[in-house]
């Protein structure tokens, strides 16, 4: 059973078993077929009406904002996760004082932040626990800490999968009075969230993975009470109100768009952001992240159960299902001889920090993951 192999014909097809989306999301036929289309179009751009572009780029945050709970006027539309925690580091009102996020983060979470010590604030990394997982009870413990102006973290860590516990960490945060910032490209699309319960003040995300969409796309939601707060560091024409008007654009009346659309600096890529539409109707018309999760889930679930089966491979990832998404990292005691047995067997997948990163999505079936523990297990 799966919830979208129809879109993936070559996967059925073929000798490919693609259990990768943690590092690139295969477009669905629909969306490949839409992509078609725009770039016709834009081959012959006189054909491409302001309001086709304009709504493609409104669809996609709609899209955007049901993921996550959020209302659409939150969302900018970005090209990828980084520019928006970029936005989140230079743009939020930071005091002087710390920056808490794990060590192990992928780097978007901390280079930004590094990245502002000329400012007196500096960046600290929470060691990780004993079983190589990030230390909620410590970062909640140094958050209380009186120096704590901001927590950056990936709802879902990239090498490990594990799933954090944002409602947590977010009261925390509110009780500190510190801002909250979510990477959450490895689980936005694929597990239902609500952004406003748990008090994130930014999400960033790109879209290239989980939610199939193109390269180069993606948002960042900011929520609604710090739209003015928050001091866009680049500043462009498109953020502008009066730049509605395309036929007059030189009055410069220095005033931002009401909404997120004000982070929205340049000419939008409207027509990976239709295709990026096409995929996340694709994904909403497989019941959304709940459905979607819920596959996904399962096909963990004998991920899991094989590992613990066991003993020349050690499971990173917690077998608790609220604790993982679709990254199943395991540590094999042979990873280079892993790889090539995976490799040989037409499984794509990576290796990340001493682990193999499984990371199936709605389109793949349980005999995709038995093919691919077949070959792990030699
Ligand atoms: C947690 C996390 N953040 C960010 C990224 C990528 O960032 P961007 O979308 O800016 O390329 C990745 C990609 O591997 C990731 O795993």
């Amino acid at each position: 059973m799966s919830l979208l192999r129809d879109q993936y014909p070559w996967m059925t097809a073929g000798d490919t078993t693609y259990l990768n989306a943690a590092s690139t999301g295969p477009h669905p036929a629909r969306a490949v077929a839409r992509g078609e289309q725009w770039l016709a179009l834009r081959a012959e751009p006189h054909r491409i009406s302001i309001p086709h572009m304009v709504d493609a780029a409104q669809h996609a945050r709609e899209h955007f904002a049901a993921m996550i709970g959020a209302d659409s006027t939150e969302i900018a539309l970005m090209p990828n996760t980084t520019y928006g925690l970029n936005l989140a580091a230079r743009g939020l009102p930071l005091r002087p004082g710390t920056i808490l996020t794990f060590d192990g983060e992928f780097p978007s979470c901390v280079y930004p932040f590094m990245a502002l010590a000329s400012r007196g604030v500096g960046l600290e990394r929470v060691p990780a626990n004993e079983a190589g997982l990030p230390d909620e009870d410590e970062l909640v413990r140094r958050i209380g800490r009186g120096d704590v102006v901001a927590v950056v973290v990936s709802w879902v860590q990239y090498a490990s999968g594990f799933v954090v516990d944002l409602a947590r960490i977010g009261a925390a945060c509110r009780a500190a009075g510190a801002f909250f910032v979510v990477d959450g490209i490895q689980g936005c699309g694929v597990r239902p969230i609500d952004v406003h319960a748990l008090g994130v003040d930014v999400f960033a995300s790109g879209a290239q993975k989980w939610m199939l969409s193109p390269w180069g796309t993606g948002f960042v939601y900011v929520r609604e009470e710090l739209h003015d707060v928050v001091q866009a560091p680049d500043v462009g024409w498109a953020c502008m109100t009066a730049s509605a008007d395309y036929a007059w654009l030189t009055n410069y009346e220095y005033e931002f768009l009401p909404d997120a659309r004000r982070f929205e600096v340049v000419t939008l890529a409207y027509h990976d952001f239709g295709v990026a539409v096409e995929a996340l109707a694709c994904m909403r018309d497989a019941g959304g992240p709940a459905a979607i999760g819920e596959h996904m889930a399962t096909l963990g679930d004998r991920i899991v159960e094989w590992a613990q089966g066991r003993d020349d491979v050690r499971l990173w990832t917690p077998a608790e299902r609220e604790r993982r998404a679709g990254v199943i990292a395991l540590v094999p005691q042979d990873l280079d001889g892993a790889m090539r047995r995976l490799k040989a067997a037409g499984v794509v997948c990576v290796p990340r920090e001493g682990a193999v990163r499984l990371a199936p999505h709605a389109y793949n079936t349980m005999e995709d993951v038995e093919r691919a523990l077949d070959a792990l297990g030699g």
